[in-house]
């Protein structure tokens, strides 16, 4: 019942105060699998290290010069670079270009659509990457546990072990898939992120704007140590 509250809850909040952005925009209203893959993958390569904000412009000026894998698989690497320029990190988008060529030659044009296969086909897709392209673009239900979520859930459970560790990755692994909103699981795991980048901030956490600071764990230890403090007085 607990977890229930808490998806609908972040949920809530998401659907009244999240940010238009193009692939989520695109995520609602494109049918085509195929193409719904293609874009979420092409954004979440260029988010893997660039700021939100950047990101929008040059996902809608590639998604405009090359909005299927076959646009992209015809492309030329010196055409892909140009596009690039300004992003940095140019692997990423080499990589893309790669993958694409990878789809239309060994895969028919079909963009893979299990994390499994998306992690094991698509060059620069580690285990993030996969479950954030299967949640947002295919509806599989799965966690998708980034830098801002590993924040997000170490303080939700206020585990205080190094995160980097391999057993606390797993453990938060575990946990996002306990949590994920089986109904909507990629604009839950988009939640979590958007959580983590405008209230569950790395200096000084928004807890008075939080939408599940009642579940929060790191949030009720300070809260109750006040509550005893004032009765004390
Ligand atoms: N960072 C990585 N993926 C994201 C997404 N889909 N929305 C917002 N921030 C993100």
């Amino acid at each position: 019942a607990n977890v229930v509250l808490l998806r609908s809850q972040l949920l809530n909040w998401y659907n009244r105060d999240k940010r238009e952005l193009p692939w989520r925009t695109l995520a609602m209203t494109e049918p085509d699998l195929n193409i719904r893959t293609y874009a979420v993958w092409v954004s979440e390569i260029m988010l893997q290290q660039t700021q939100v904000a950047t990101v929008k412009g040059y996902y809608n000026k590639w998604m405009k010069r090359w909005p299927t894998v076959q646009d992209l698989a015809a492309a030329t690497l010196e055409e892909v670079n140009q596009m690039w320029a300004g992003l940095g990190y140019y692997s990423r988008g080499k990589r893309l270009h790669e993958g694409a060529q990878k789809v239309v030659s060994e895969l028919k044009g079909q963009m893979p659509c299990t994390i499994d296969s998306l992690l094991k086909q698509l060059p620069g897709v580690g285990r993030y990457t996969a479950s954030a392209i299967g949640s947002i673009a295919l509806g599989q239900v799965t966690g998708a546990v980034d830098g801002n979520v590993i924040r997000v859930l170490c303080r939700l459970r206020a585990i205080g072990a190094d995160s980097t560790s391999p057993a606390v990755t797993e453990a938060l692994w575990s946990l996002a898939n306990a949590l994920v909103d089986p109904e909507r699981p990629g604009d839950f795991n988009q939640a979590m992120m958007e959580l983590g980048a405008r209230v569950c901030t790395p200096k000084g956490p928004l807890c008075s704007q939080c939408p599940i600071q009642t579940h929060c764990h790191s949030y009720c230890k300070v809260h109750d140590r006040q509550k005893k403090n004032s009765k004390k007085l």
